[in-house]
């Protein structure tokens, strides 16, 4: 089948409790402007593209998150998560179905606009294996050594965002290869199997809400819509 039929099927990576915002519910079910994190991740999918999502969340929210996207109907499937990340991602690989290409973004990135997702569709439609959005390091940057520190040149790291775009066969193939290696992104794991990994550019809307700053900064985003 040729690329440009192949449906898209995104993966919602919702199951992490969000230690680092100290609140009492999962980050996930955090409102921005009243509408839950899930909800906006899922809603930018959609927007951008994606046929189907498939929510991996927190065990016990399953229900919950499920009954917030009801009106979505069944291109919306809320499964149970895992232990880290690339557990969630692997238990929610199950649910793609016969889509020929699988985005996987971060709940976390809940203001990501639907263009980046197009972006990220369309550079996999172009022939791509393996697709991130980036944007560029703007503070400087130092690496740590033997217990001092040295400057590196910025210019030549980027910051990497999702939603991150693959063929099914390339995403299904590194998580099956994965074993114990912990990765924090899916890309890093597709490379691991030989893939060639493309850059598309990446926006700052993209951020990932991670400590408590990023939440007043993303009700401030929200209210302005
Ligand atoms: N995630 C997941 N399953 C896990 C861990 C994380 O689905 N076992 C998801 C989170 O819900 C989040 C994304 O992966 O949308 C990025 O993770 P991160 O920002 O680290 O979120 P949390 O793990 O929830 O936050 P923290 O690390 O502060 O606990
Ligand atoms: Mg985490």
């Amino acid at each position: 089948m040729s690329r440009s039929t192949e449906s898209v099927a995104a993966i919602v990576v919702a199951a992490g409790s969000g230690v680092r915002l100290g609140r009492e519910i999962p980050k996930a079910a955090i409102e921005i402007g009243g509408v839950p994190i899930v909800v906006r991740a899922v809603r930018s999918m959609i927007s951008g593209g994606a046929d189907r999502v498939i929510v991996a969340a927190p065990e016990a929210w399953v229900e919950r998150f499920a009954q917030w996207l009801a009106a979505y109907g069944d291109r919306v499937t809320v499964i149970a998560g895992g232990l880290l990340r690339q557990d969630s991602v692997r238990l929610a690989l199950g649910y793609v179905g016969n889509a020929g290409i699988v985005l996987v973004h971060d709940a976390a990135r809940a203001l990501a606009p639907a263009f980046i997702v197009d972006r990220v569709i369309e550079a996999i439609r172009g022939g791509a294996q393996a697709v991130i959005p980036v944007v560029p390091q703007i503070d400087s940057l130092r690496r740590t050594r033997k217990g001092s520190t040295v400057p590196v040149d910025r210019s030549s790291y980027l910051r990497v965002q999702t939603p991150q775009g693959f063929t099914t066969a390339v995403i299904k193939r590194a998580h099956e290869a994965v074993g114990t290696t912990e990765y924090t992104d899916d890309a890093t794991m597709c490379e691991a199997v030989g893939a060639e990994v493309t850059t598309v550019p990446g926006d700052g809307l993209a951020f990932k809400i991670t400590e408590p700053m990023d939440l007043v900064l993303a009700e401030v985003i929200a209210r302005g819509e």
